[in-house]
């Protein structure tokens, strides 16, 4: 599976398996998140064998099962742009997972906080959570928004890779499905901007990930 293929396969999964994530597949997991870590500041933390982070009344309402491994994304308060940062590189670990067999759910609200095992330095807090696993079932496909009310670009004008990345971007997790993001082109640089709320930047660095993924281009 290439990159383009897990993000048109990822969607989100909330019931597990009890099939651990095999001892090689944890390596290979923590030597990216220590990748990302170094490169952005993030300190993402892969926990497993911990049942008690979705095992809450608002994880079962949220209909999760069986969510015994998860990705903490904890960063420090200072950090520049720590929302955005915690969506583009979760995200980038997202996309791995899916090439490596596994499924995932971005969690910001439906988790238990104060029983997340991640460790935490002085000044720092979690993001959100993003539960990994194997899934019961693949998930299935979210709706989108249609096309022109997320880029300000005719389809007709768009250059091939554009449109890659638009695609992608139409594929990307958003809290509750929320696609608050416009995608424009400015001369040859592909400008994502994030509407209001409260996840809209943990949104953008999502958004911005598999735009470039899947496109090639580095993104504002
Ligand atoms: C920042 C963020 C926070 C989210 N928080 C939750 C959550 O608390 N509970 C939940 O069940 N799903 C949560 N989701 C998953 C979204 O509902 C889901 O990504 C969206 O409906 C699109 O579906 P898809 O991921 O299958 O493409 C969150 C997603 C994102 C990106």
């Amino acid at each position: 599976m290439d990159i383009r293929e897990a993000i048109k396969s990822r969607h989100s999964v909330r019931q597990y398996t009890n099939v651990p994530i095999p001892e090689e597949t944890v390596a290979e997991l923590n030597k990216l998140i220590d990748a990302c870590n170094a490169e952005s500041g993030l300190h993402m933390q892969l926990i497993t064998d911990d049942p008690e982070c979705f095992n809450s009344f608002l994880a079962h309402y949220g209909s999760f099962r069986n969510a015994n491994n998860y990705i903490a994304i904890v960063g420090p308060q200072s950090l520049e742009n720590l929302d955005e940062k915690a969506g583009y590189y979760g995200q980038k670990i997202v996309l791995a997972a899916q090439m490596m067999g596994l499924n995932t759910c971005w969690v910001a609200g439906t988790y238990s906080r104060g029983k997340c095992k991640a460790d935490r330095e002085a000044g720092e807090k979690i993001v959100c959570v993003i539960a990994i696993g194997y899934g019961e079932t693949q998930g299935t496909k979210h709706k989108s928004k249609p096309l022109a009310k997320l880029c300000t670009v005719a389809e007709a004008d768009m250059p091939i890779w554009f449109k890659n990345g638009v695609k992608a971007a139409m594929m990307a997790p958003t809290a509750v499905n929320q696609q608050k993001f416009v995608i424009s082109l400015e001369g040859d640089t592909p400008v994502i901007k994030a509407g209001r709320g409260p996840l809209a930047m943990i949104d953008l660095g999502i958004v911005k990930y598999n735009f470039e993924a899947a496109s090639g281009h580095k993104c504002r």
